[in-house]
């Protein structure tokens, strides 16, 4: 595939997404989420790929939605945009593999907004991270007021979505929006350690993990309750069940096929 606006690696079984526009601080165009839909596309599909990584440079993860895109925008165009980034954002979070975005500096706007449909976030101590959209007249419209108030509460998402002031690092981790921050030479590291873990686990029980996790936010807890204990049982029917439970007893590693 040929990317104009990211970096596509492929590395020991997982893969870095790396944004790459930097003179724009990459800021998130529709060309910048074409790009994006395709990996995520790819990343879904390629066996070889059990976690992935995305990642920005060291001042910008992303410093929003490209705000040249909108100036002179219509509702239409409004609609296209929003359309394009949920789709592209809910792709994401519906990965059946882990994701990790490692953030390092500005992670603005829809920059933040992508990384809330991240399973973890991991972030330098120069992260900086806040929905601004209400000092341009508007709201987030990539997910932003409905992910935030889930992870971070009411109280906390009304804090940074009406005033719009970012929010430095340690902060962040604070409020349990990031899952640890880590200084900017080891935000690489540390997530591709993390990748790394993730991949020693069963990849159709992490995938029905998420899943359920994922799924269960959005019903009542009696519903949730019930997906859980289909997957659960679901997993009697895998080889990586026998195998998981069969290592315990023989007191040795699981290999795990996702099987
Ligand atoms: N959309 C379009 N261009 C953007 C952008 C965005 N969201 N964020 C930064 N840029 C561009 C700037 O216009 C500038 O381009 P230029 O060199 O052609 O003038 C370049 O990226 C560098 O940004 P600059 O503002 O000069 O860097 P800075 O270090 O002074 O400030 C920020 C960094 C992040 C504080 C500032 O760029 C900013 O506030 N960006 C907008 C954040 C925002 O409102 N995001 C939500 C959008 S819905």
């Amino acid at each position: 595939m040929n990317f104009h606006n990211i970096i596509y690696e492929k590395k020991e079984g997982f893969a870095k997404i790396r944004l790459n526009r930097p003179q724009k601080l990459n800021a998130l165009n529709p060309d910048v989420y074409n790009e994006l839909e395709n990996t995520f596309i790819e990343c879904e599909t390629d066996p070889e790929v059990k976690t992935i990584i995305i990642m920005g440079n060291e001042k910008a993860f992303a410093a929003g939605a490209d705000i040249d895109a909108m100036l002179k925008g219509d509702v239409v165009l409004a609609y296209q945009l929003t359309n394009q980034s949920q789709r592209v954002q809910e792709r994401l979070a519906d990965m059946p593999k882990p994701t990790i975005e490692a953030i390092s500096g500005y992670a603005l706007g829809g920059g933040l907004e992508l990384a809330l449909c991240c399973d973890f976030r991991i972030i330098a101590d120069n992260a900086v991270l806040g929905v601004p959209e209400i000092n341009l007249g508007i709201i987030p419209g990539g997910g932003g007021t409905q992910h935030l108030p889930r992870l971070i509460g009411l109280g906390r998402g009304a804090e940074l979505i009406f005033l719009g002031e970012p929010i430095k690092a340690d902060q962040a981790e604070k409020w349990g929006l990031v899952n640890k921050v880590v200084s900017l030479n080891e935000l690489e590291p540390e997530c591709e350690k993390l990748a790394k873990r993730l991949m020693t686990k069963s990849p159709i029980a992490l995938r029905a993990a998420k899943t359920s996790m994922r799924i269960g936010m959005n019903v009542g807890l009696k519903e949730g309750l019930k997906i859980e204990q289909d997957i659960f049982c679901m997993l009697f029917g895998t080889s990586d069940q026998k195998e998981g439970m069969g290592a315990f007893l023989e007191k040795r590693k699981p290999t795990f096929t996702g099987r």
